[in-house]
């Protein structure tokens, strides 16, 4: 049996299988095509999905016979879904343009249990339909947007009800959200459910930030340029940091934060991705398969910790208490709704990982994320060598930070490289100083929202900002121990004030490698 820790990307989707290896400029529009949303009732579906959709129909990112079908269990007509995808996508008092309301014209909606056969035979129809009077030529993208404990068994039935292949030739795909299982374990449950009717060729995974264009533009620093390549090594970097810092509580999410906490609703996925890309080995091309075999070999090559003493010396977890001002008090974590008022679910935490590779060796990566944080940023910090000697400046330069490159992810996302410089006068005196380079300057262009990116992929059948099933497995057996771990741990959870910048441990943590976290 293959698991997601083993399964490979398959013959026919090696990298020196297809051509061509380079990434097109602007990408392929995709093929007539029916997307079906499961969940169709839901959150993400109305915040995000279909507000999404749209914008790629009125900019003519897809294609004319493009069909829209929503599936869910909440009793709906077809008139009454396509006014519900009106209003989810309305921009003010901006008119829908007429691509949208093409599309809309012919959305259907189909109502049934999600284990229920007669749901996918009224599908089938559905389809089948699609397909003759839209022109939509066979083809299925299926959007899972249900909660995750369903995407096994719509994928079985799927398959049962033969919708796992397209019609007339046609493609089959389906697309899941995170999180992709608990643990390693359930992670593999999941594969095995849907690899019975979908391969892992067609399995396509979301991570939204992956499709964020400033996570995408960490390739684009790396490989498009040649000055930064000498430097990204232990031979120059000291260290680096990389921060998902989030100013939010649970909010109305309690319920599911409860089930996940920060390291499986964060670190899992959004912040190992971004660490793979940005210390990743320079890929042989820009085909999909090619960028995932670098990520997935950097995350093989971290050290898993897995002893109570390792543990304890390189992980520190954190759960926000009432915090903020006299003006903006906000509630703990306990207080929130849907939360188990003993909670010891972590909102915070942080990581210092080690990476085993001929480039990595010795350098400590440190990563933390929290909600209710003083400051919304994503960033990742690589802070280059102290000179070996400093004979010619005041001692007080000694203290100065070290040179680094910072990129922001968002928000205001920028590029900016730190370093020293003589301060004008007298004295031979050292200060910070830094270029910074701002895409909102630097840039007229709008980025798109990152569902539109996936959607738009998956539509094209472009994985390379999927997530695939080895690198789900690895990532698990990164976080699994320390999981483990906390969960059997009887001492209380460090708490932190909301708004202030997690537990005193995670201070504690850097400052016993002579560290400390970068300032916001
Ligand atoms: P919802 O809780 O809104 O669920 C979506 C739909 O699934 C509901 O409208 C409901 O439709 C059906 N459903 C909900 N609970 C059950 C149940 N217990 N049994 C059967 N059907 C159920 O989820 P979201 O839309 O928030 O999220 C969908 C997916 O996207 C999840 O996997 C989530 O983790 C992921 N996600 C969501 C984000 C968001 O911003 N919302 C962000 C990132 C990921 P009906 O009752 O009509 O069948
Ligand atoms: C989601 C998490 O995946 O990412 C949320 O479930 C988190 O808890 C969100 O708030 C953060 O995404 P972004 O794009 O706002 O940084």
């Amino acid at each position: 049996m293959t698991t997601p820790s083993d399964v490979p990307s398959g013959p026919g989707n090696r990298p020196d299988d297809q051509q061509p290896v380079t990434h097109p400029a602007t990408p392929e529009p995709p093929q007539p095509c029916v997307l079906v949303i499961f969940g169709a009732s839901g959150d993400l579906t109305t915040r995000k999905l279909l507000p999404a959709i749209e914008r790629l129909a009125t900019f003519d990112r897809t294609p004319r016979e493009l069909a829209l079908v929503g599936v869910a269990r909440t009793p709906m007509t077809d008139e009454q879904f396509r006014a519900r995808s009106l209003d989810a996508a309305r921009r003010g008092d901006e008119p829908a343009s007429p691509q949208w309301e093409r599309l809309i014209a012919s959305a259907r909606y189909v109502s049934g249990g999600y284990d229920d056969p007669k749901t996918y035979a009224d599908l089938a129809a559905v389809l089948k339909d699609c397909d003759r009077t839209l022109g939509t030529s066979g083809n299925r993208a299926f959007y899972l947007a249900t909660p995750p404990s369903l995407f096994g068994e719509i994928a079985i039935s799927l398959g049962k009800a033969g919708l796992n292949v397209g019609a007339d030739d046609g493609f089959a795909r389906v697309v899941i959200e995170k999180p992709f299982g608990w643990d390693e374990a359930s992670s593999r449950q999941l594969y095995t459910d849907i690899a019975q009717a979908f391969d892992e060729g067609r399995i396509f995974r979301i991570d939204h930030y992956l499709a964020k264009d400033t996570v995408q533009n960490l390739l684009a620093l790396r490989f498009a340029n040649t000055i930064f390549e000498p430097i990204w090594n232990r031979t120059w970097v000291d260290h680096v940091q990389i921060t998902v810092a989030e100013t939010l509580g649970v909010d109305d999410r309690g319920g599911f934060y409860e089930t996940a906490g920060a390291m499986r609703d964060i670190v899992q996925n959004h912040v190992l991705q971004v660490l793979s890309l940005f210390l990743m080995e320079p890929p042989t091309s820009f085909h999909p398969e090619a960028i995932r075999d670098e990520k997935v070999k950097l995350l093989r090559a971290i050290r898993t910790w897995e002893t109570e003493d390792d543990i304890r010396a390189n992980a520190v977890r954190g759960q926000y208490s009432r915090g903020g001002t006299r003006d903006n008090l906000m509630r703990g974590y306990r207080e929130e709704n849907g939360v188990d008022p003993l909670s010891s679910t972590e909102t915070f935490v942080a990581l210092r990982l080690l990476i085993d590779n001929w480039r990595w060796a010795g350098v400590p990566i440190y990563v933390r994320t929290g909600k209710r944080l003083p400051r919304r940023v994503t960033e990742v910090a690589m802070h280059f060598l102290r000179p070996p000697q400093l004979p010619l400046f005041p001692t007080n330069n000694a203290s100065r930070e070290p040179d680094a490159l910072i990129v922001r992810i968002q928000p205001e996302e920028s590029l900016s490289l730190h370093f020293g410089a003589k301060v004008p006068g007298l004295a031979f005196d050292i200060r910070k100083a830094s270029m910074d380079f701002a895409y909102g300057a630097g840039f007229e262009e709008h980025y798109p929202e990152a569902y539109e990116r996936v959607i738009l992929d998956a539509l094209r059948g472009d994985p390379t900002l999927f997530i695939r099933a080895d690198e789900v497995g690895r990532s698990w057996r990164i976080v699994d121990p320390i999981l483990q771990h906390w969960a059997a741990e009887e001492s209380q959870i460090p708490l932190y004030q909301a708004a202030t910048w997690g537990p005193r441990e995670a201070t504690d943590l850097l400052a016993r490698f002579g560290h400390q976290w970068r300032q916001h």
